[in-house]
């Protein structure tokens, strides 16, 4: 999922591959996404907070706790967290990083990886009108979102 975002999003031309980072614990997950994209990869989630401000939140159910708990204190208001985690709501979202942080849960499909995903969003509380715009642009980048 995480490829067919980064595709979508180069493709589109909303983003330049110099905006865009990735982060896996896996080493030739991080090789492929570089080699593929051109793009900075990182080990430690961290970096990619550091460097933007609008994270999406690309892995398996089974590590969300974790990875949640592991950025936790490092999220911040300037922080658009999009979640494309199967599963997991925008309250279990809020209530490890915080009930006013910007979350967005989203519902996504392999067909994005062809660009022709069928989607759908839903906003946090604290997610902002131009949230809102930005996780459109995101999603639609792969298909269509709702
Ligand atoms: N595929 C679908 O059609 C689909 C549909 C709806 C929702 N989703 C959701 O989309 C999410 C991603 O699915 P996927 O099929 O793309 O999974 P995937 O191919 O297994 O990709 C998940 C990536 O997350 C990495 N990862 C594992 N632990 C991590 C950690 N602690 N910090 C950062 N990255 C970590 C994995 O690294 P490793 O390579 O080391 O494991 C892997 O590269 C899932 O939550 C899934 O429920 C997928």
């Amino acid at each position: 999922m995480t490829e067919a975002i980064v595709g979508g999003l180069l493709k589109s031309n909303m983003s330049d591959k110099s905006m865009i980072t990735s982060s896996s614990p896996s080493p030739p997950r991080r090789e492929f996404m570089a080699e593929k994209f051109d793009i900075k990869t990182f080990k430690d989630n961290l970096e990619v907070l550091k460097r933007n401000d609008v994270i999406v939140l690309s892995f398996k159910p089974f590590a969300f706790e974790q990875v949640l708990n592991e950025i936790k204190e490092h999220v911040t208001e300037d922080h658009l967290i999009v979640s494309v985690v199967a599963g997991k709501t925008i309250a279990q979202m809020q209530s490890i990083l915080g009930k006013n942080r910007r979350v967005v849960r989203s519902m996504v499909n392999t067909p994005a990886l062809i660009g022709e995903m069928a989607g759908a969003y839903s906003m946090g509380e604290y997610a902002t009108e131009e949230d809102t715009e930005v996780v459109g642009q995101i999603l639609n980048s792969v298909g269509i979102a709702y």
